[in-house]
């Protein structure tokens, strides 16, 4: 066994002169680290090898040692190392999808760094480790590796893997096609171990042009074997193996009269799994009265060839692998006048590669980037996988070994510029995508909102200008996407942007509802469309009496708020209607949102919200400092709310950055402050405001985290004669839309009351409206079949983790199902619902005192949910 180890370290001269040069078609001949960019003819072969400088962006040229190079054919004069990087990738493009190669990695390390020290490393096939590079000589033989491999798509990856043994180097690759009828497996590559040429006349060894598949054919000799052979051609005739003649006009034949020959598979482990392939020509014209019969035997099982014809080529081989450790013995049979003889063995080991790549057109999608944006990074080889070297920003789908896919692409301050790359359309299993603090430029694609699987898109600080795709701001509205565009400042962020002939638009969230529905709609808008006009009026001649509040309020110049924005600097968030940025005059910390005039629907949505606060003071609702109106440029200045909005605080969403959890008294007395807001704009107001979009998001906090409602900017004032509902537009956020008013699109306060108890199932339970799922199962729903089940204890936000009085908790519960009642008029008011939740905020409260009395951990495991909350029987 030894024996044929050693015999790796016969030096291998190719000493063959090109006779007539054969055809190199589909033959890839890489020599790596040339640096001369053009071409050459190899002086033996007449291979035509090219520098690898396309093939690969990193590493650095060297040469070996001269006293080396006379030695070796050209391709091994020169390598490539990679001090940096632990993975580095050649990738081979346009290969043959589905064909079988043959690819061969070759090493020389002949004192390229005048280290004299041996380094070792990994190689790897795409996403596949294929062997271990151990170095064992500093020039007295090259090291080969070599593998049949059929790849699954247009191109290789051939990568070195540094695993701190010593600077990986690569001196050669070569990809040669095989046909694909020989060198069948089961499953899995077959990675070469021996390729003899036995009972050879010299030593010597083998490649193209006398093997026309290029394959090395080494010479190997044994003291107990002795050679035969013939001067004459051995014809391929029908041999699909394609062997050349100067390999099997050669044989090897045991020296004993009646010996046999003896082959020993390597035994490494018990799964490996051998190929063997043994090439047997008859070299001796035989005489009538001779013979040559013999059998190949293997672990127990004996095969008896058919006789052997002068001067053809037969390969032996079985279809299945072999487990290794035992000899092929092929032995003369009793009969037989001649001993047995073998021209030629070749031994494979079977590699099963079982990591896919991943898919290739996310793989493409992926290089096309890098070649665009010349994005470096470690980004080399397969993107996603192996896990460890996967591509930085990358985050990918893992389906056991199905290819993965990519799901997330984080280019964040990547200094890339130009626009949105059209090649992330073909990522079509992204779900996050962040390109947030470059300097991308023109409009936000279109092709984003074909992305099915985004969740969350990330454009801050760009320089994108134009509008934000309708069907985006769809998703972001209905909640389908977490949108940022902030920090564009070229970029319109409304549905309305560039369609402003569209008189009386459509509230944006509407556009995204059924088609019957968003025609229903479309009626109603143009019909009251007309009405509208003069019901503005009227609410306008109600504001009279406090007009005088009007001079508190300040008006600005566009150039005024340009300058307390710094220009755009800073985005706090999008509204329905708007960006909002952060501001500064006179020392006070301002919220900006910015309209733009141009719709006539935002124009009067502005006049709306201006009149509206202008007359509503109350400190649960977000004040107005003041506004701007130039004609073609439209602005409101509130009082900043540092906390933003109750939403990212209470769904813990991704866009908080805050983490902080909000206790079961917070959360009630937020819930309360909203509340107190809505009941004032119901009650406390004449004639009554309704809000029309309560929502989470729409509940403002401020450094105290005490919460105002903000956006009364849908809202529409109560016609002050004695009519119960006012029709109007349908406008509101899908998930807290009384079904009453979006049936009827009839209009009263416990609409708001509605929406509000949305709020309050969100509160109590730390899950979003609509939830993301499959099912889009909204909140009221999930909670009624809780209480069904009767597990209330599951509905309370697991992150409070049993922090609270579960008496206070099974009233806001109970309250926020009376609000559910479909007819409006069961609902209770808004002044009820203020007055249930002071006593759920005293009771939690009264606890709190308690609590400090007793540890916290007998209090958490005292506590029962289950027994002491009943289901509701309602
Ligand atoms: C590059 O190689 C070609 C062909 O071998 C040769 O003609 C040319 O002179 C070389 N150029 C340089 C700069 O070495
Ligand atoms: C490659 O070929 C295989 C089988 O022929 C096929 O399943 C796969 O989709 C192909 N891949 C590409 C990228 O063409
Ligand atoms: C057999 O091989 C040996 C070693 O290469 C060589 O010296 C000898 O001439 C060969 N004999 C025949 C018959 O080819
Ligand atoms: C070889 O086998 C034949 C027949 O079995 C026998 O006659 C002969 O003596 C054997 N030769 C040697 C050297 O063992
Ligand atoms: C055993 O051989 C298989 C197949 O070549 C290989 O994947 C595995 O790593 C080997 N196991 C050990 C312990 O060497
Ligand atoms: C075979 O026949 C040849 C003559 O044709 C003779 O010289 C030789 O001895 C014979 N060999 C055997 C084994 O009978
Ligand atoms: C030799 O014996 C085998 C059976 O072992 C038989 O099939 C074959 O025909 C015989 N050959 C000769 C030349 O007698
Ligand atoms: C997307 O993939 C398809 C097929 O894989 C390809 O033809 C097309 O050029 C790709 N588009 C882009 C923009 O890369
Ligand atoms: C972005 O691009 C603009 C214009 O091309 C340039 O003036 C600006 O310096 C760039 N900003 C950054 C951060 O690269
Ligand atoms: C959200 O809006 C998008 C775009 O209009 C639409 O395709 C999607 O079905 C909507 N999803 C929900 C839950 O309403």
């Amino acid at each position: 066994m030894s024996g044929t180890y050693k015999l790796l370290g016969v030096s291998l001269l190719f000493f063959i002169l090109v006779v007539h040069a054969k055809d190199q078609a589909g033959f890839i001949s890489i020599d790596c680290g040339r640096l001369n960019s053009s071409s050459y003819s190899e002086g033996t072969t007449g291979i035509i090898y090219v520098s690898d400088t396309s093939f690969i962006d990193s590493g650095e040229s060297k040469f070996i040692s001269s006293e080396y190079k006379e030695d070796y054919q050209q391709q091994l004069w020169s390598l490539r190392s990679f001090p940096q990087g632990t993975r580095n990738c050649y990738k081979i493009n346009n290969i043959k999808n589905g064909t079988k190669y043959l690819i061969r990695t070759s090493f020389l390390y002949g004192n390229y760094d005048g280290q004299g020290t041996l380094p070792e490393f990994e190689l790897y096939l795409g996403a596949n480790m294929w062997d271990s590079i151990k170095l064992e000589t500093v020039g007295s033989y090259s090291l080969v590796k070599e593998i049949i491999h059929i790849p699954l798509q247009n191109y290789i990856d051939v990568c070195l893997v540094n695993i701190g043994l010593g600077t990986p180097f690569i001196s050669s690759i070569e990809l040669r096609p095989l046909s694909l009828s020989y060198y069948k497996t089961q499953t899995g590559s077959l990675a070469l171990l021996y390729r003899w040429d036995t009972g050879p006349k010299g030593n010597r060894g083998y490649r193209y042009p006398r093997d026309v598949n290029d394959r090395f054919w080494y010479p190997y000799h044994r003291e107990d074997w002795t050679n035969i052979s013939t001067s004459l051609t051995i014809e391929p005739d029908d041999d699909i193996y394609q062997l050349p003649s100067v390999v099997m006009s050669t044989a090897a034949t045991p020296k004993s009269e009646n010996g046999s020959l003896e082959y020993w598979l390597p035994k490494d482990n018990n799964s490996a799994r051998y190929y063997v392939y043994l090439h047997i020509a008859e070299v001796e014209n035989l005489q009538p009265n001779q013979s040559r019969r013999f059998t190949v035997s293997y672990g127990g099982e004996v095969f008896e060839p058919k006789s052997l014809v002068f001067k053809q080529s037969t390969t032996l081989f079985s279809r299945s692998g072999h487990v290794g450790g035992q000899p092929f013995i092929i032995s003369r049979t009793p009969n037989s006048t001649l001993p047995p003889i073998i021209n030629a063995i070749e031994v494979y080991v079977v590699k099963q590669f079982l990591q896919s790549d991943t898919l290739q057109t996310d793989a493409d999608a992926m290089t096309k980037l890098k070649s665009t944006y010349g994005v470096k990074k470690n980004w080399q080889g397969d993107p996603c996988v192996p896990e460890l070297y996967s591509w930085e920003g990358l985050n990918c789908s893992k389906d056991g070994y199905d290819p993965p896919r990519i799901t997330s692409l984080n280019l964040s301050s990547s200094g890339l510029t130009g626009e949105i790359p059209f090649a992330i359309s073909n990522l079509t299993m992204l779900e996050v995508l962040d390109l947030s603090y470059n300097n991308f430029t023109g409009s936000v694609p279109e092709f984003l909102s074909k992305l099915t699987n985004l969740r969350i898109v990330n454009l801050e600080k760009n320089n994108l200008n134009g509008s934000v795709p309708v069907q985006l701001i769809e998703k972001s509205n209905n909640g389908t996407l977490e949108l940022s565009v902030g920090q564009n400042p070229n970029l319109c962020v409304s549905v309305s942007c560039g369609k402003k002939k569209k008189k009386n638009a459509v509230v944006p969230v509407v556009a995204s509802v059924s088609g019957t529905f968003a025609l229903l709609v479309m009626v109603a808008a143009i019909y009251f469309g007309v009405k509208h006009k003069r019901k503005l009026k009227h609410a306008e001649r109600s504001t009279t009496p406090y007009s005088s509040l009007e001079s508190k309020k300040r008006q600005f110049t566009w150039s005024e708020i340009l300058r307390i924005t710094n220009n755009f600097e800073r985005v706090l968030g999008q509204g329905g209607f708007g960006t909002v940025f952060y501001g500064l005059t006179d020392g006070t910390e301002v919220a900006v949102k910015v309209l733009s005039a141009s719709s006539v629907q935002r124009y009067q949505q502005f006049h709306a919200e201006v009149n509206l606060l202008m007359r509503v003071h109350h400190r649960n609702l977000t004040s107005l400092i003041g506004y701007c109106n130039d004609g073609t440029n439209a602005a409101l200045l509130y009082e900043y709310m540092a906390n933003g909005n109750l939403k990212t605080h209470i769904s813990g969403s991704a866009a908080n950055k805050i983490s902080i959890i909000l206790k079961w008294e917070d959360r009630l007395r937020i819930a309360l402050e909203a509340a107190q807001g809505l009941e004032y704009m119901h009650a406390g107001c004449k004639p009554p405001i309704v809000h029309r979009d309560v929502k989470s998001t729409n509940i403002l906090l401020n450094e105290n985290f005490q919460a105002k409602l903000s956006d009364l900017g849908l809202s529409k004032l109560f016609p002050a004669d004695n009519q119960t509902h006012v029709s109007t537009v349908v406008a509101g956020t899908l998930g807290y839309l009384d079904p009453e008013y979006y049936m009827s699109n009839w209009l009263n306060e416990k609409s708001d009351v509605y929406s509000y108890r949305v709020v309050l199932l969100e509160i109590i339970s730390g899950r979003p409206a609509v939830a993301k799922t499959h099912e889009k199962t909204h909140i009221s729903t999930w909670v009624s079949s809780m209480l069904a089940k009767g597990d209330i204890k599951s509905i309370v936000d697991r992150r409070l983790q049993g922090n609270f009085d579960t008496n206070s908790v099974w009233k806001a519960v109970e309250l926020a199902m009376a609000c559910v009642s479909p007819a409006s008029t069961k609902r209770p008011m808004m002044s009820q619902v203020v007055a249930e939740l002071r006593d759920c905020l005293a009771a939690e409260r009264a606890r709190g005192w308690k609590s400090h009395e007793i540890s916290d951990s007998i209090e958490l495991s005292s506590l029962n949910m289950t027994t002491e909350l009943r289901p509701v029987a309602r």
